[in-house]
C-alpha cells in the first residue's frame, strides 16, 4: 500500500522507504535484552515509574499509535497505566481486522500507511508510536522510524516479546542522549540514520 498522494519512493541506502514528512518517534520499555513484556503480555517486572513522563510526551505529540494486542492487553490488565487514561486527541489502534469494534475514544486503522494518513489530515507532525513489537517491526521495515527512545530497566526476563518482532530489516542510529533516571533506568535516545 502507499500513502495518499505520497506514492512517490525515494531511494534510502539502496532500497525504498515512502516520502513521508511525518517524524515518527518509537518509544520503548525494554530489558536490557530486548524485551517488553512476558511470553503472555504481563508487563509486572516492569515498574511503574516513567508512565508520568510517558503521559507527557504522548499529550505533547497530541497522539499514540499502537498495535492491537498492546491496546487488549494493557486495557485488560492495567487499570490505571491505562491508555484510556491518556489524555490526547488521538489515539490510534493499529489491526488488520476490518470487523473490529472502535473502542470508544479511539480511531482504527489498518496499516502504518494508514496511520499516517490520518495524522497528517488532522495536522498531527509527529506520529508517538508505543508499540508493541510486531507493530513496531511494520513501521521499521517500512522505513518509516526516525527516532527511537528506549528506557532500558535493570531486569532481565529470559523469554518474552520483543521490542520488534523478527522481521528482515536493519538500520543505523546515532546517539542523541543519555540519561540515568531512577531505580537504575536508563533512557537512550536515538535519530535513525537516513
Ligand atoms: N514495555 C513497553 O514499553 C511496551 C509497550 C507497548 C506494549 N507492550 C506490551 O507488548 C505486548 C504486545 O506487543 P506485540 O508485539 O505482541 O503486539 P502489538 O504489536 O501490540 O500488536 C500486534 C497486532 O497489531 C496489528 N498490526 C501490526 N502490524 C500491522 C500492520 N502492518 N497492519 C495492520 N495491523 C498490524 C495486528 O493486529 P490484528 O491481529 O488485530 O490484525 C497485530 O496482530 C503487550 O503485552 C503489551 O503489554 C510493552
Amino acid at each position: 500500500m502507499t500513502l495518499a498522494g505520497k506514492s512517490e519512493l525515494r531511494v534510502s541506502n539502496g532500497s525504498f522507504c515512502y516520502d513521508t514528512h511525518m517524524k515518527v518517534i518509537l518509544d520503548m520499555v525494554i530489558s536490557p535484552n530486548g524485551f517488553i513484556a512476558r511470553e503472555n503480555g504481563d508487563e509486572d517486572w516492569l515498574p511503574s515509574d516513567g508512565w508520568d513522563d510517558f503521559v507527557a510526551e504522548a499529550k505533547e505529540h497530541n497522539n499514540i499509535v499502537m498495535g492491537r494486542e498492546t491496546y487488549e492487553q494493557v486495557t485488560e490488565k492495567y487499570e490505571n497505566e491505562n491508555f484510556d487514561n491518556v489524555q490526547v486527541d488521538h489515539k490510534l489502534i493499529v489491526t488488520r481486522n476490518n470487523d473490529s469494534q472502535t473502542p470508544k475514544g479511539y480511531t482504527l486503522v489498518h496499516s502504518p500507511e494508514e496511520a499516517i494518513e490520518f495524522l497528517e489530515k488532522v495536522g498531527v507532525k509527529t506520529l508517538f508510536l508505543i508499540g508493541g513489537g510486531i507493530l513496531n517491526s511494520s513501521f521499521a521495515k517500512r522505513k518509516l522510524v526516525n527516532q527511537v527512545q528506549l528506557t532500558v530497566t535493570p531486569y532481565i526476563i529470559g523469554k518474552g516479546r520483543p521490542f520488534l518482532a523478527f522481521d528482515n530489516f536493519e538500520f543505523g542510529m546515532a546517539l542523541l542522549s543519555v540519561k540515568q533516571l531512577s531505580l537504575g533506568r536508563v533512557r537512550l535516545v536515538y535519530k535513525v540514520n537516513p
